[in-house]
């Protein structure tokens, strides 16, 4: 078996570059010219960087850098069969090549970062689906206890590798966003903020969860020769949380940006427009 870290997904993040329009107020707020978002959850754009896309050279250090990883991080142990304790045990190595990262785009300018911790992983279809589950293992939400018990030991370590980072980038201003808890809340009260279906995949084919790993969204089966497209979307994807079994709804995620954008999850709790460095440098 080739080494599980090169399978490993953080570095094989879908980057996604979003150029904003020219900001109405200029100082106090931030006016980050452009988000550039490190993600595993909350985007996927096939993995490319679009060339042609690039911005300004100073946007490199105006910009807004945002993270949301974990998910695929932890994951990918448990679908190579890994045990929680090993899953466990690799974390200190995926957050190590965090900092790298982080450090690395301090080198070439960046200063104003926003990072999400990772969300309740056990409440995901793909999950739910893949992975061997007990009924002892399931709470009140339906969701896995023992994965999403992984996704917070990731997150305390993630909060511990924010304030090293603090200490080694002076000049930067790193926001930690509790997104766990939004998303937590969202699933377990899901009727309350208006949801209809909190843990089945709008966007897939069969089973518990509408999701087959082999038959995905949009994916087509073989019957009787012919082609048959069968993993299709949901009537009203607005009222559902999943989109695909693995990626939040659009609905969802405006949701979840709706509650984090104020600050009040955040560490330090500032507002998403005061999340920038204030002693550019
Ligand atoms: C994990 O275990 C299952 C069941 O024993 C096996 O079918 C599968 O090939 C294993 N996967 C990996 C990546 O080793």
């Amino acid at each position: 078996m080739e080494p599980y870290f090169s399978r490993l997904v953080m570095l094989a993040l879908a980057v996604s570059a979003i150029l904003l329009q020219t900001p109405a107020l200029a100082s106090p707020e931030c006016d980050f010219p452009a988000i550039f978002n490190f993600g595993d959850s909350n985007s996927d754009t096939g993995e490319h960087i679009f060339q042609e896309l690039l911005p300004k050279a100073d946007y490199f250090s105006r910009a807004l850098y945002t993270f949301d990883i974990g998910q695929n991080d932890l994951t990918a142990g448990y679908f190579l069969n890994m045990s929680t304790d090993e899953v466990r045990a690799y974390v200190p190595d995926v957050l190590d090549q965090f900092k790298a990262i982080v450090k690395d785009i301090y080198d070439q300018g960046g200063r104003s970062f926003w990072i999400h911790n990772t969300g309740p992983v056990g409440c995901l279809p793909y999950v739910l689906d893949r992975l061997k589950i007990t009924a002892a293992q399931v709470d009140e939400a339906g969701c896995a206890t023992p994965f999403n018990e992984v996704a917070q030991f990731f997150n305390r370590r993630l909060k511990e590798a924010v304030v090293e980072l603090r200490k080694d980038l002076p000049f930067a201003a790193i926001t930690y966003v509790d997104v766990y808890s939004v998303k937590y809340s969202l699933i377990s009260q899901a009727k309350k903020h208006g949801f209809k279906e909190s843990l089945r995949a709008c966007c897939g084919h069969g089973g518990k969860y509408n999701y087959n790993m082999h038959v995905g969204c949009g994916g087509k089966k073989t019957v009787h020769g012919e082609e048959v497209y069968v993993g299709k979307p949901c009537n009203e994807p607005a009222a559902w949380i999943n989109w695909d079994g693995v990626h939040y709804t659009q609905a969802a995620n405006k949701w979840v940006f709706d509650q984090i954008v104020g600050g009040s999850f955040s560490d330090p709790q500032i507002p998403l427009k005061l999340a920038c460095q204030k002693r550019l440098k």
